[in-house]
């Protein structure tokens, strides 16, 4: 898919799109290409594209989703990816995070479909940090083995696909899926909250994040890339800088160490990730937090976040 392609609007699918990555995909590449959302409970109102509803745990029903719909491109931004959900419907997990992207990719391939798969740092188990895509990943959970098993099966059936390891935040349908949103909600409210200062991320703003997939998309790239920030920093460091953009008060964020936080589930406290093979392939560095956070607050400014909310279909 070249840049010329885009001037006649391509047709673009893209799975997931109530969710946080799959919506404010749908909603961005709607101007440029001709967009269809797959979801599966979450109605949508009022969006800027085709949405249509798959139980995509059904088996089939990826492939018979390209059948019906025959897109230049698929996005495939749904999965199982509520950790806990994971733990509690392992199947389901398996079924939605391995068995069904690899179905689409096989499908995809044979159709001659560009498939961008979309999956995770939590593939590393945060021991080390900067990890590369030549480092050898470690998944801790259903969660993270089920999405390391389905970007193995996506890279083993459809070589051409994109294979995106990520970790972004954003503004979502419900205003809860992201911890951005999580720190400006509770902030908003005066409510204390922990922030962790020994675990360390690479955060992308969503838009971003849609913004570089178009381009790999556009340049053809295949194979697996970290697409996260060029700059990591801890999750604490994270909410003092929403706190202090959106003028609220920073001291309600108690620094704590994970390890006194009572969580009972492994903690992966490293996943930052190199992002050199991607800036290389497109010339480009990958933004750093200052220039993703202050766009963050421009959305909201600008009553982005308010948009995307109100693609909600309310249930009377
Ligand atoms: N959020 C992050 O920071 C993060 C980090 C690393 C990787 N990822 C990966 O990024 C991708 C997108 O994540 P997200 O945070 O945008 O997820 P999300 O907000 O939880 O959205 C998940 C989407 O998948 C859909 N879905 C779930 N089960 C389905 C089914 N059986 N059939 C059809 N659709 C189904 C949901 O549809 P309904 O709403 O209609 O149920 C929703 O649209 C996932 O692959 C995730 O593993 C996310």
């Amino acid at each position: 898919m070249t840049s010329s392609d885009f001037v006649r609007r391509p047709r673009l699918l893209v799975t997931g799109a109530s969710g946080l990555l799959g919506l404010n995909f749908a909603v961005q590449a709607a101007g440029r290409c001709v967009v269809t959302g797959v979801v599966h409970h979450n109605e949508l109102a009022g969006v800027p594209f085709e949405a249509i509803q798959v139980d995509l745990a059904q088996p089939h029903a990826a492939a018979d989703l390209l059948e019906r719909t025959r897109p230049e491109v698929v996005v495939h931004c749904a999965a199982l990816a509520n950790l806990e959900a994971c733990e509690s419907q392992p199947e389901l997990a398996w079924q939605m995070n391995a068995a069904a992207p690899a179905e689409l990719a096989a499908a995809a391939a044979q159709a001659g479909i560009k498939l961008v798969h979309i999956s995770t740092d939590a593939v590393f188990d945060g021991q080390r940090g900067n990890y590369s895509e030549e480092d050898l990943p470690n998944p801790l959970g259903i969660y993270a083995r089920s999405k390391l098993a389905g970007e193995q099966a996506v890279a083993q059936a459809n070589p051409q696909a994109i294979i995106a390891r990520v970790n972004f935040y954003g503004w979502s349908l419900n205003g809860t899926r992201s911890l951005a949103e999580f720190f400006y909600r509770n902030l908003s409210a005066g409510k204390n909250v922990n922030g962790f200062t020994d675990v360390h991320f690479c955060p992308l703003l969503v838009n971003a994040l849609v913004d570089l997939l178009l381009k790999m998309i556009e340049k053809d790239l295949s194979g697996l890339y970290h697409v996260v920030s060029a700059e990591s920093l801890s999750k604490y460091e994270f909410g003092c800088r929403i706190a202090r953009l959106f003028n609220l008060d920073e001291t309600l964020i108690t620094p704590i160490s994970w390890r006194a936080g009572g969580l009972q589930a492994q903690r992966s406290p490293d996943l930052t990730m190199r992002t050199a093979k991607l800036a290389g392939a497109l010339g480009q560095n990958l933004p750093d937090q200052q220039a993703g956070l202050a766009r963050f607050h421009e959305l909201f400014v600008n009553g982005y976040a308010q948009k995307i909310r109100l693609f909600k279909r309310l249930v009377v």
